[in-house]
């Protein structure tokens, strides 16, 4: 697999199969990944690899917690800004009727979309997880640092033929990972990421992108 076809393969699977994810191959991607690049080469990113028990004791804890309708845990950081300008908003609406277009839901059937955003804390039924913590002095700079790590994870996953699903769903139960995970305490909870081999029978709606004229500038010369 070239780079080219991990780049447009990887998307966020949201249905995964039971089968094992090798720890070992687990261990190779991230020795890989740890070649992203970062400012000054800080590499501020902390990932806890989380299989088996653990895994499903911690899901197990996020979903009830989710389904008895507690609150979510303080934020520390903000997901989205509060007020999305155009085009954001219009690309985030549009995200939102596709997914639960995929899933048969009707936009005003509120319960339904519950049931699927519990999806989020069952890891959609993958057996691995990633979690990725940043130190809470680190600036934004780092926090793209983070980004550019955890893509690489994911092509690198492409090349083992896992898929996987990043989630800042995750911050929403924030201290359930960290009481199951026990991270330093200067450590905050970036997103969780699903790791697993791709359910082909959940269907789903591939995410398009915005035309390159809506997002790229080309300044100089371009024949
Ligand atoms: C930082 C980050 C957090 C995300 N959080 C969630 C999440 O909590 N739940 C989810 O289902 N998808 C989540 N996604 C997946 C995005 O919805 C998805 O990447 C986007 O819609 C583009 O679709 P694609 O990745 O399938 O191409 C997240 C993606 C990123 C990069």
């Amino acid at each position: 697999m070239n780079v080219y076809e991990a780049v447009q393969s990887r998307r966020a699977v949201r249905g995964f199969t039971d089968e094992p994810v090798r720890v070992d191959v687990l261990e190779r991607v991230l020795s890989a990944a740890a070649w992203a690049p970062s400012g000054s080469n800080l590499q501020p990113w902390h990932s806890y690899v989380v299989t088996g028990a653990p895994l499903e004791q911690l899901k197990k804890v996020a979903v009830e917690r989710v389904a008895a309708g507690e609150p979510w845990d303080e934020r520390e950081f903000q997901m989205y800004p509060p007020q999305l300008v155009s085009p954001y908003r219009e690309r985030r609406s549009r995200f939102g009727r596709e997914r639960y277009t995929a899933l048969g839901i009707a936009r005003e059937d509120w319960e339904a979309r519950q049931r699927a955003a519990i999806g989020n804390w069952e890891c959609f039924g993958a057996p691995a997880a990633l979690f990725c913590f940043i130190d809470r002095g680190m600036g934004r700079p780092q926090w793209a640092d983070l980004g550019m790590y955890l893509q690489t994870v994911m092509l690198l996953l492409r090349a083992e033929g896992l898929h996987s699903c990043p989630q800042m769903a995750w911050s929403q139960v924030r201290k359930s990972v960290e009481e199951a995970l026990t991270p330093p305490v200067e450590l905050m909870l970036f997103c969780g990421m699903s790791i697993g081999y791709e359910d082909p029978a959940v269907d789903y709606i591939r995410t398009m992108r915005a035309p390159l004229a809506e997002t790229v500038t080309f300044v100089g010369d371009v024949d």
